[in-house]
């Protein structure tokens, strides 16, 4: 097919080479972005007077026209362009004839994907950030029903001090708080204009770029004009925050996983959100946690990818740099994916606090509290933490727990031993001695709740 670069060339490429260059397929998605940054472009170059304000109408309607039947389906993007740029306008040329030719005065493809990809993406950091919310709301719900909740919590994956539920989950609120906060900062990065970089070098047009950059809801321009064609960094980012997210929900799936399995059994994950197995009958798959902690993987793929199209990059625009796409939409599309099946789950998930309790009082996670309790009467940290390991200890060879030991043997260890201290090792007085900001006190919790609200309201 002729193109409409041809002039050096004759361009008439093969029919492999062609398709091999042509980006149409995973560009198209940006023919709205594409469209608009055309018709502000079209405004621009009336103001400025280097195209007429007639030209400039019919360009806006010819385009405003291409968008409405591309949404309504009465345009079908031809994949056989090379790609969404070059489909757009070769429509206005057939629509508006010669007029259609001059929308491409003072400007390039190359600050055109430049602009194209940061509105794209600019809209898809909103969306991630109102998903993200959603499931910020679902696990603050689930933290308040559940604040009281005594459950063991860990470290090395051994049970280490009592906490409740309603704690623990409010940990991945904190977690995705960060993340919709990284999305901002970046979302802000991102938004400085490109377009009136062209090529490379600028223009010799009077253009008006800061006209072009309001208008479309930039904060700023890209103040070199080699920057704004050739680094794709504000992506990178994007991809970054959007690995560290897909890190805290595939650790959270994790979670999910080992809780619902019939070792733990501390939550039940609704039929709705699981599958069964098409030849053991008694299983119950948490195949939506299991696929979020897997699509992690490829979105930290789509991270590595980017970052090694980028390295070696001379300046300007090469080519490389049509690659930077298909890797960032997968991940937008990856995410907006999980979010939504994640936040399903987890308000339709339940939780066994009777379980819970039961694991809470099995693993002398109130040894700390039997310490603190001698430190308090006065004995060192260090000789109190002794003293409560070689419990634990008797407790183990004995079969018993430390909330049935009797007084006799406590005192055996140690004078300062006496009846009040079952009431410090009770395990719901441990979680709510823990009044320490950020703790697993009740307290605490509905302050770490309270706070995350706030958040969400802004
Ligand atoms: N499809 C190209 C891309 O995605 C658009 C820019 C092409 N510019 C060029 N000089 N070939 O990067």
């Amino acid at each position: 097919m002729a193109k409409m670069w041809a002039g050096r060339t004759d361009g008439n490429t093969e029919k492999i080479a062609d398709d091999f260059n042509s980006s149409i397929r995973f560009d198209s998605r940006m023919y709205r972005q594409d469209i608009t940054g055309s018709m502000t472009h079209a405004a621009m170059l009336a103001a400025q007077g280097i195209i007429t304000s007639e030209d400039a109408d019919q360009l806006i309607d010819g385009l405003s026209g291409i968008l409405n039947d591309i949404d309504n389906g009465a345009l079908a993007i031809d994949m056989a362009c090379e790609d969404i740029h070059m489909f757009v306008e070769q429509v206005l040329t057939e629509r508006l004839g010669d007029v259609g030719k001059k929308l491409h005065t003072a400007r390039s493809r190359n600050d055109q994907v430049a602009l194209d990809i940061r509105l794209y993406l600019r809209d898809e950091i909103d969306t991630i950030a109102a998903l993200i919310k959603e499931l910020l709301m679902a696990i603050v719900e689930k933290a308040e029903q559940y604040k009281a909740t005594i459950m063991p919590g860990y470290t090395h994956l051994q049970r280490a001090q009592p906490i409740t539920f309603g704690h623990h989950l409010m940990a991945y609120a904190m977690m995705l708080l960060r993340d919709l906060d990284r999305l901002k900062d970046c979302r802000k990065r991102m938004n400085q204009s490109p377009i009136g970089c062209c090529a490379l070098a600028g223009t010799t047009y009077d253009t008006d770029r800061r006209f072009e950059a309001e208008r479309l809801g930039f904060d700023g321009i890209c103040l070199n004009s080699l920057d704004g064609v050739s680094d794709r960094d504000f992506s990178v980012e994007l991809l970054g925050a959007l690995s560290t997210l897909m890190v805290h929900l595939s650790r959270f799936s994790e979670e999910i996983i080992l809780w619902s399995s019939w070792e733990f059994k501390f939550v039940e994950l609704s039929d709705a959100y699981t599958t069964g197995s098409s030849i053991m009958p008694q299983k119950k798959n948490p195949d939506m946690a299991e696929l979020v902690r897997g699509k992690s993987g490829r979105v930290f793929g789509d991270l590595m990818g980017l970052l090694t199209t980028l390295k070696g990059l001379p300046l300007a625009y090469n080519k490389d740099m049509q690659e930077d796409k298909e890797g960032v939409f997968d991940a937008c599309d990856t995410v907006k994916m999980c979010l939504q099946v994640f936040t399903g789950m987890i308000s339709t998930m339940s939780a066994n606090t009777a379980n819970m309790k039961s694991a809470a009082q099995k693993g002398f996670i109130n040894a700390t509290d039997l310490a603190d309790y001698l430190v308090k009467k006065g004995l060192p940290f260090r000789s109190a933490y002794k003293i409560s390991g070689q419990l634990v200890a008797l407790c183990i060879e004995k079969h018993t727990v430390l909330e049935e030991l009797p007084l006799d043997t406590y005192r055996s260890f140690s004078e300062l031993f006496s009846e009040d201290l079952y009431q410090a090792i009770d395990l719901t007085v441990c979680v709510e001695k823990r009044i320490s900001e950020g703790g697993t006190s009740l307290a605490s919790v509905e302050a770490q709740i309270a706070y995350v609200k706030g958040m969400l309201t802004k």
